[in-house]
């Protein structure tokens, strides 16, 4: 049954209408054209469809929109303010950690919303993290370098 569901993506507040189990990767994608998060399997493995829900990062295709009904979502679109990158946008690039770039929308939301969390994570924290995203280009050592960079960044409020 369609119904209408409201929340807000990226600070502006939304309503769709659809089916309550209609995924939120394809809401964002389809209906809201914020094609940043990617759709890279579907057996909810490759983590490149994260994005954060209500402060914490999530896999997209595991949410629906019946789940983020009154919530805030913010895509790899909303990290950035204005033309200022998001300081682990900024560690992506300044570290080389950027191949085919697919994985990197969810990677980066991945980071923001756990340094948002806890700025200070140490590296096992940051391990774990990337442990959810595949990555099938750069290795992962040069996403780790970025993220410890995107830490120095955030301290020192670049
Ligand atoms: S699309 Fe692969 S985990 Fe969501
Ligand atoms: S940079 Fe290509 S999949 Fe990660």
């Amino acid at each position: 049954m369609v119904n209408k569901y409201s929340f807000k993506v990226n600070g502006s507040e939304y309503t769709i209408e659809a089916e309550a189990d209609t995924l939120l990767i394809d809401v964002l994608r389809e209906k809201l054209n914020l094609t940043g998060t990617k759709r890279g399997c579907d057996n909810s493995t490759c983590g490149s469809c994260t994005v954060i829900f209500n402060g914490k990062a999530v896999k997209s295709c595991r949410k629906t929109i019946e789940d983020v009904q009154g919530g805030e979502v913010v895509t790899v679109e909303g990290l950035a303010k204005g033309k200022k990158l998001h300081p682990v946008q900024q560690a992506l690039i300044e570290a080389g950690a950027i191949q085919c770039g697919y994985c990197i929308p969810g990677i980066a939301t991945e980071l923001a919303a756990l340094f948002d969390q806890n700025p200070d994570a140490d590296e096992d924290t940051i391990v774990k993290a990337l442990y959810k995203h595949l990555c099938r280009c750069t290795g992962y050592e040069a996403i780790k370098d970025a993220a410890l960079l995107a830490q120095q960044l955030i301290e020192k409020g670049t």
